[in-house]
């Protein structure tokens, strides 16, 4: 059997990808920063056997759905075709949090097929490759490929990856991601991305969001958490505001999940520095320096409708493991 492991992270977007330039391409309407995520992490061996008729896809011990799997087996015909090979696989996939709920599972899931396939398959991509194949699988997945805070970018020539803009260690930055459900989203965000375009308000918020990017990446360079919660908390709202105008409507936010942004803003004015930013579900990532982490979290454990709070630092990129699950 041709076998390999690898671990990725999930990412939190400052500035989200919501939207796309090209469906079939994954290109994103727009570029995007995020932060990897340490603490969350999917592992996933990729087994390629001989005589295997069809490939065989298990996550978190549980067969996969049938939308899934042909998602997982198209990425692989994808690797496939890259390296020649029309062996069947067998994929066997561990998350640490809960999949589906707005936690960018598709990122972390997607970056670790990705490598551990075309690992597998004996391909030596660079990292640059290896987040542009990462991309066709999920559009934020490349992000979880690089380490560190990481942007997202298209080329004129349509090329189209993400690459580090600075290292883990560069700042100690915390997330604080206050669980409010950890239930499968509702509207995928495929669903959601395909929507975006019918709001009224998609290309403002696409033309906005491509001007703060320089903006956000110099915060990031300074350590300057002020500039870059101002403008994070300002592209999350205005990425639920396109949502929820969209046709039809997606509503990812829950009265817990404003119960938490209001939080947020409260302590804030009371001197504690903390911004917030939701993906597509109802979780709050509640940003803070790593000296107000234990504060936030007790502060956000406390709060009604606060199930967990998971914490995670700027984490790693895509790599692999010899600890398999096959
Ligand atoms: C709200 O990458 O999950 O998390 O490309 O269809 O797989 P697909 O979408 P996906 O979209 C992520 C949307 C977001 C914002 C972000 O992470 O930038």
């Amino acid at each position: 059997m041709n076998r390999a492991t690898a671990i990725a992270h999930p990412n939190i977007a400052f500035i989200k990808y919501w939207g796309q330039a090209d469906a079939a391409l994954h290109l994103p309407a727009n570029p995007s920063i995020s932060m990897v995520l340490d603490c969350l992490q999917t592992r996933t061996t990729v087994g390629f056997v001989e005589g295997l008729r069809e490939d065989e896809v298990i996550i978190d011990g549980v067969a996969a759905s049938a939308a899934a799997r042909v998602r997982v087996g198209e990425h692989l015909d994808r690797v496939r075709a890259l390296a020649g090979s029309a062996l069947r696989a067998r994929v066997r996939s561990e998350n640490n949090f809960a999949a589906g709920a707005g936690l960018a599972s598709s990122a972390s899931a997607f970056a670790a097929l990705t490598l551990a396939a075309t690992a597998a398959l004996g391909l030596q991509l660079s990292l640059e490759q290896l987040s542009a194949l990462a991309r066709l699988g999920s559009g934020s997945a490349c992000r979880s490929v690089p380490a560190g805070f990481v942007e997202w970018t298209v080329r004129p020539d349509r090329s189209s990856a993400a690459h580090s803009i600075a290292p883990p260690d560069h700042w100690a930055l915390c997330d604080c991601i206050a669980l409010v459900s950890t239930r499968q989203k509702r509207v995928s965000s495929i669903d959601g991305h395909r929507a975006a375009p019918s709001s009224p308000l998609y290309a403002a918020r696409v033309q906005d969001a491509a001007r703060q990017v320089p903006a956000c990446r110099t915060a990031i360079e300074r350590r300057d958490l002020a500039a870059l919660g101002r403008i994070m908390e300002r592209d999350a709202v205005m990425m639920h505001a396109v949502a929820m105008t969209s046709d039809p409507p997606v509503y990812y936010r829950m009265p817990e999940t404003m119960r938490v942004v209001q939080a947020v803003v409260d302590w804030r004015a009371t001197g504690l520095p903390v911004y917030y930013t939701i993906d597509a579900g109802p979780n709050v990532h509640c940003l803070c320096e790593a000296a107000h982490c234990d504060e936030m979290q007790r502060r956000l454990g406390l709060l009604p409708g606060v199930q967990q709070v998971l914490v995670a630092g700027p984490g790693n990129g895509a790599r692999l493991t010899d600890d398999h699950l096959l």
